[in-house]
């Protein structure tokens, strides 16, 4: 192993930060000793990596396959010369701003993804953080009951629907955003709990894509959605909120993660780098 790195966990229940480590030069050994402290904490944050998009790539590579068009994006409010992206219509600002609600990325495609490796490359003054729960620790501390009646329960995900219950409705074509995930065919079925492929752990999976339990009004499949959300991050031990600097790494785990954007000055730049690692076929499929 030619780089040993130190690791300071976060005082909650995930989360790690790696320092003495550079990413861009990773031997096998190392990688491997990194990805299995990834499966056991499913949060870690590296500072001062300042990596270029091609070399952001390359390390996000190392954890799996990558979404084809995610595989190293901006997420930012900046158009492409420079100027700041200040209409209230703006269909990138729009998926901006649904973000800002708690989700995993993915669930409303066939393949939920696996993670992500993201970025800080331009930060505001302050605020623009970004927020993670652990959806391990909020199924752990569910009641029994609550546990047994969602046992064999699943919800439909769509990011279409999200993005009309928040009024901020996205065109999926002729638009500046790609349309990504809003022309879905068949609406994917997702269980309430998932399984991690890797750790065998269980999670809470539900975020603001889920809705329609099969067997549930839809009153009752909002309110147990919204119930179980709101549960999940109300304890601040499962809940870490990231204050950026420039050249931080963040790599997380989207199979027992969830995560949500946080609002800034729209009137400074923000630029993030993301890029999206995608599920494995069979444990990250739609039923
Ligand atoms: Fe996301």
């Amino acid at each position: 192993m030619d780089q040993s790195f130190s690791l300071q966990p976060l005082e909650k229940t995930f989360g790690v930060v790696v320092t003495g480590l550079d990413v861009r030069n990773l031997d096998e050994e190392t990688f491997a000793a990194l990805y299995a402290v990834w499966l056991d904490y499913s949060l870690l944050i590296i500072p001062g990596q300042h990596l270029s998009k091609s070399e952001q790539r390359s390390f996000a590579l190392k954890f799996g396959d990558l979404v084809p068009g995610l595989e190293a994006v901006e997420i930012s409010n900046v158009y492409p010369d420079g100027s700041l992206r200040d209409k209230p219509d703006d269909d990138m600002m729009k998926i901006i701003r649904g973000n800002m609600h708690w989700h995993q990325d993915n669930t409303y495609m066939p393949l939920q993804a696996k993670g992500a490796v993201f970025s800080a490359k331009i930060v505001p003054e302050k605020q623009g953080d970004t927020a993670f729960a652990d959806m391990r620790a909020a199924y752990d501390a569910l009641d029994e009951t609550t546990k047994q009646f969602i046992s064999a329960k699943t919800a439909y995900h769509s990011l279409a629907h999200s993005q009309a219950q928040l009024g901020e409705e996205t065109k999926a074509t002729a638009s500046e955003y790609s349309g990504y995930g809003l022309d879905v065919e068949d609406t994917p079925l997702r269980p309430l709990v998932k399984v991690h492929p890797e750790t065998g752990r269980k999670s809470l999976a539900a975020g603001r894509h889920a809705y329609g339990i099969p067997d549930l009004s839809s009153q009752e499949s909002d309110r147990l959605i919204a119930k179980l959300n709101a549960f999940s991050v109300e304890d601040a031990s499962r809940v870490y909120q990231h204050s950026w600097s420039e050249g931080d790494v963040i790599v997380w785990d989207n199979r027992c993660l969830m995560h949500r954007a946080m609002p800034w000055d729209y009137s400074e730049p923000r630029v993030m780098v993301h890029s999206r690692i995608a599920g494995d076929e069979i444990s990250e499929a739609a039923l």
